[in-house]
């Protein structure tokens, strides 16, 4: 007998694929950033990973399994063979070009976009019930194109979206006012990143309205100046871009929280970016972020929001400017 079959006494086999696995495509910053959140907090019982660079994917492979005793036995596997993925509730799809300093979300469009061509049906052969959420820059042209290229309903096919911008927004005004930034409420919606939308009207602690304190909150009367924090929420990643060449830890986090409300089936509801044409006077068959209601088969609501005339204008024009460039990919 093996020191194994000494140890233990062989009741029955275990179950070799549990309820909450989750895929991770494209290993690089964000995909490991997403990767280390998810199994740092417990979030899923099974993670695979998988990228086109076999030396990289190994390393971090051995490196996250490492720390395994510290955690708990989340099941790890890493590869470029997609039937790793087989079985998944949820694919995160992190891979492709990111911006060079300067540079925009919108220049990697038809470059990110080939590269969803040759995974999004290998993602879907595996797992024909997933929901998809991604990530890939510029994000909400991808969520349209993720949608396209899989045949999935749109409700499961998730973007992050300005998840991650309306964190930094209300990190940024929980500093003016010196508290948590989770007891600091606020939503950014639209396009993540360059023409997103800060809803003003609803920014408040504990119900309290800053625009019933400031009635001019982020508009050019302001004499507070909150609509800096808008300004500075639109230049954060090419501020990070500059300074270390990516963001990762914050985006990682928002891909979290959004996983653990799909795989828990916890009807939150976060900023993401979903298909929006008929919703504040779209009507452009697009992908941007609006406060939905997240659950274990994807989005089942939107959030009625109380816009402003200005802010459905300026959504209205996100998503003509998207669907300009939309119209125009080549899938
Ligand atoms: P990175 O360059 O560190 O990693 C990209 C990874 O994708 C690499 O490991 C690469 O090998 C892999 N990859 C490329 N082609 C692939 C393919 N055909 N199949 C599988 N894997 C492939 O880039 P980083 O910093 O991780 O950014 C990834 C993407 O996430 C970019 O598009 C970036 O703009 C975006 N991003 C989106 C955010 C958001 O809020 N939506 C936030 C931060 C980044
Ligand atoms: C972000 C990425 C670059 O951090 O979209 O906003």
């Amino acid at each position: 007998a093996t020191s194994e079959q000494k140890l233990m006494t062989a009741i029955q086999a275990p179950v070799a694929h549990s309820g909450s696995k989750v895929t991770i495509v494209g290993v690089g910053q964000v995909g490991m950033a997403c990767a280390f959140s998810i199994m740092t907090q417990g979030i899923a019982s099974e993670l695979a990973l998988i990228d086109v660079m076999e030396d990289k994917l190994k390393g971090e492979l051995m490196d996250l399994q490492h720390g395994l005793a510290f955690l708990g036995n989340i099941k790890i596997n890493a590869g470029s063979d997609y039937a790793l993925s087989a079985g998944s509730k949820l694919c995160i799809v992190t891979a492709g070009a990111r911006q060079r300093e300067g540079e925009s979300r919108l220049n990697l469009v038809q470059r990110n976009a080939d590269i969803l061509k040759g995974m999004i049906p290998k993602l879907i052969q595996h797992s024909p019930d997933t929901i998809l959420l991604i990530v890939s820059n510029p994000v909400d042209l991808m969520t349209y194109v993720a949608w396209k290229l899989s045949g999935l309903p749109k409700e499961r096919v998730i973007g992050s979206g300005t998840n991650l911008d309306s964190s930094r927004f209300r990190f940024l005004l929980s500093e003016r006012f010196n508290i948590a930034p989770n007891s600091t409420h606020g939503w950014i919606i639209g396009e993540h990143g360059d023409s997103s939308v800060p809803v003003w009207s609803g920014v408040n602690v504990a119900g309290v309205r800053l625009r019933d304190l400031n009635p001019a909150a982020g508009t050019e009367a302001d004499t507070e100046n909150w609509g800096q924090i808008h300004t500075q929420v639109v230049q954060s990643a090419y501020e990070i871009i500059r300074l270390k060449g990516y963001t990762s830890w914050a985006i990682g986090l928002s891909v979290s929280i959004l996983t653990k409300a799909i795989l828990k089936n916890s009807r939150n509801v976060f900023a993401v970016s979903t298909f929006v044409q008929g919703i504040h006077g779209v009507e452009q068959p697009v992908f941007l972020s609006v406060p939905c209601v997240v659950g274990e088969n994807g989005i089942t609501d939107i959030i009625q929001q109380t816009l402003t005339e200005g802010e459905r204008a300026q959504l209205q024009k996100s998503a003509v400017t998207l669907n300009e460039v939309q119209v125009n990919l080549v899938l």
